[in-house]
């Protein structure tokens, strides 16, 4: 009987895509997925250090497994990901019960650990790479299946340059490295033969794609483009009806990515663009290398470019050293570029970055109250936002039952928001399908529609949305 493997992800889209590679080459090894760890003889857990928390989540799941690894003779229990990276071969030594670590450069030797697991044999395996061989995957395997219908990640570069003062990502994932366009863009064209309607891009720094070979004049020999050109090839695709891509920095933003907004009709209205913090002392020390204002303009810009186009961020608070009159900016920040929505995080010292030991650091429950109070605003301007839909129509991409309103069929919309369907759709709409929807109501957490009737082939849906359908800005928030 064919070995059954489950792959447990923690942390950011890049590692739940990580885990898709992950599943994908254990299918070409001949292996079947299985839907929980009880039925799975080979688990493979992937890590996230972004916060002290997320590490310590794998500490005690790891001594949970000491069971589960007993339950059956032969199981093989695996980590990967930035916990792996960073900790290396001391997370195989404080866990005897775990048989191999591997890091975020190393997921095509997964296979390889996995057989020597069989045979007996724990291993580490954290090697940084440059090289660009990383990119060369195998093809979906018709066993794959991604869990999101109509949706694929594509990974157009790994790592990040830019030590932010409190990151650890530079030390999980390495240095950063584009992949070269054929292989994106022949990925993007499988895919969407395959069916996949909607592609989002992946990489720490997304929009710094090719930078580094653009500045040592090596985009002809790598074969890497400027980040809105590989936009452009992309949206030619035929069977690409939407592109996104996360997460951006607000340093790489330049006139023909904005541009792009504008003229691609296939980019989505949104963007996720982290802005961390509105004070410009705190950003100064958070070594994001822009100030509030450049980010305000930024804003500007990129709704001027496209007036339906939502903005979403993360926002830290808490950095050592931040006064209540830096968080008030914060929220004065949030409020002025029209934030729909935030990740928001209380600052959390990780080990080796620059701002581990600054002093001056925040007490926690001041920490929690800011938090609280960022969070109110937040939700606010998300609700305001949602109210300024009702009445309008959208194209939603169905992706399946509703998480909070169980029952309704649920998908976003080109903004990313989420729509749950009041009614059942009439006809064949099933998951990975576009179906245009009219807002009938709002929550805090999403818009409620109701599935139109399709548009005839002279009244398009997409000219229908750009001409007379375009969704308002979100009014200011008193
Ligand atoms: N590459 C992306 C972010 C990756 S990490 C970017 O540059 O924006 C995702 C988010 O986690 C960050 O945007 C930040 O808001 C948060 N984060 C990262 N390190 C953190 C830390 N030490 N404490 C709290 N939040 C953190
Ligand atoms: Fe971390 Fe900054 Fe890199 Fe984003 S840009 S991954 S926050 S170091
Ligand atoms: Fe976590 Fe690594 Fe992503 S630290 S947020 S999984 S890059």
């Amino acid at each position: 009987m064919a070995l059954r493997f489950h792959v447990h992800t923690y942390g950011c889209q890049m590692n739940v895509h990580d885990s898709q590679k992950v599943a994908n080459l254990l299918h070409h090894e001949g292996m079947e997925q299985a839907d929980d760890a009880g039925d799975a003889d080979l688990l493979v857990i992937n890590t996230c250090s972004i916060r002290e928390k997320a590490e310590h989540r794998l500490y005690s799941d790891l001594g949970r497994l000491r069971e589960w690894k007993r339950e059956r003779p032969g199981r093989v229990l695996g980590v990967g990901g930035c916990v792996a990276q960073q900790e290396g071969d001391a997370v195989l030594r404080r866990f005897p019960h775990l048989d191999f670590v591997f890091g975020t450069h190393n997921l095509r030797l997964v296979p390889a650990l996995v057989a020597a697991a069989r045979d007996g044999t724990r291993a580490t395996r954290v090697d940084e790479t440059r090289s660009l061989d990383r990119f060369d995957l195998p093809e979906r395997h018709p066993g794959f299946e991604s869990g999101s219908p109509g949706r694929a990640f594509v990974t157009v570069m790994e790592g990040c340059d830019m030590f932010c003062s409190f990151c650890i990502v530079p030390r999980t994932r390495g240095r950063e490295i584009s992949r070269p366009a054929n292989g994106i863009l022949d990925e993007a064209r499988a895919l969407a033969d395959a069916g996949v309607v909607e592609l989002t891009l992946l990489g720490q720094t997304v929009n710094a794609y090719g930078r580094h070979d653009v500045r040592r004049g090596r985009t002809e020999t790598v074969g890497t483009l400027a980040f809105a050109e590989l936009l452009t090839a992309l949206d030619a695709i035929p069977g690409v009806s939407r592109l996104r891509y996360t997460s951006p920095h607000p340093i790489f933003f330049d006139e023909a990515l904005i541009r792009a907004h504008a003229e691609l009709e296939r980019l989505c209205p949104h963007v996720h663009l982290p802005l961390q913090s509105g004070s410009d002392r705190v950003l100064e020390r958070m070594r994001r290398r822009y100030t509030a204002d450049d980010f305000r303009r930024l804003a500007d810009r990129l709704h001027a470019a496209r007036p339906d186009l939502v903005l979403t961020s993360d926002l830290i608070v808490g950095f050592p050293g931040e006064t209540e009159a830096d968080f008030e900016h914060t929220l004065a920040v949030v409020r002025d570029v029209d934030l729909v929505d935030a990740y928001t995080f209380k600052y959390s010292p990780r080990p080796g970055t620059a701002a581990e030991d600054l002093p001056d650091s925040v007490a926690p429950e001041v920490a929690q109250e800011r938090l609280e109070r960022l969070q109110s605003q937040v939700r606010d301007q998300t609700l305001a936002y949602h109210r300024g839909r009702v009445g309008g129509t959208t194209e939603v991409l169905l992706l399946g039952a509703s998480r909070r309103d169980t029952g309704a069929l649920s998908g976003r919309d080109p903004q990313h928001r989420v729509v749950n369907l009041a009614a059942p759709p009439s006809g064949d709409a099933a998951p990975g399908t576009l179906l245009p929807v009219e807002i009938v109501d709002a929550t805090p957490h999403s818009l409620i529609g109701l599935a139109r009737p399709s548009a005839g082939p002279e009244d398009s849906l997409r000219d229908g949305l750009r001409l007379a359908d375009e969704p308002r800005r979100m009014p200011a928030v008193a």
